[in-house]
């Protein structure tokens, strides 16, 4: 099992997540961080500090946000890996919460 980046994490990208990862597992795209499900080692530590609450384990992710799973594991094979804090995107406060957000993943 690892633990998956959801849908509120697009266009926030408030980072708090890569600053407790203890194996450097978060990968950075344009709009949206994802996790490495190879690394992963389900430590949880991640999941309280996001402030968008788009963090979640495997087996517990929310209806409709399945999708994210592949999409976790893909990307971050693409994208390089963050290893610390930076300042959220532009309105990320604006778009916390907002819904049908995966349209805008830029890749
Ligand atoms: Fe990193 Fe632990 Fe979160 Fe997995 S659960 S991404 S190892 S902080
Ligand atoms: Fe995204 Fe939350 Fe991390 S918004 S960058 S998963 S702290």
């Amino acid at each position: 099992m690892a633990f998956v980046v959801t849908e509120n994490c697009i266009k926030c990208k408030f980072t708090d997540c890569v600053d407790v990862c203890p194996v450097d597992c978060f990968h950075e795209g344009p709009n949206f961080l994802v996790i490495d499900p190879d690394e992963c080692i389900d430590c949880t530590l991640c999941e309280p500090e996001c402030p968008a609450n788009a963090i979640f384990a495997e087996d517990e992710l929310p209806d409709g946000q399945e999708v994210f799973i592949s999409l976790n594991a893909e990307l971050a094979k693409l994208w390089p890996t963050i290893t610390e804090v930076k300042s959220p995107m532009p309105e990320a406060d604006d778009w916390n919460g907002k819904s049908d957000k995966i349209k805008l993943l830029e890749r």
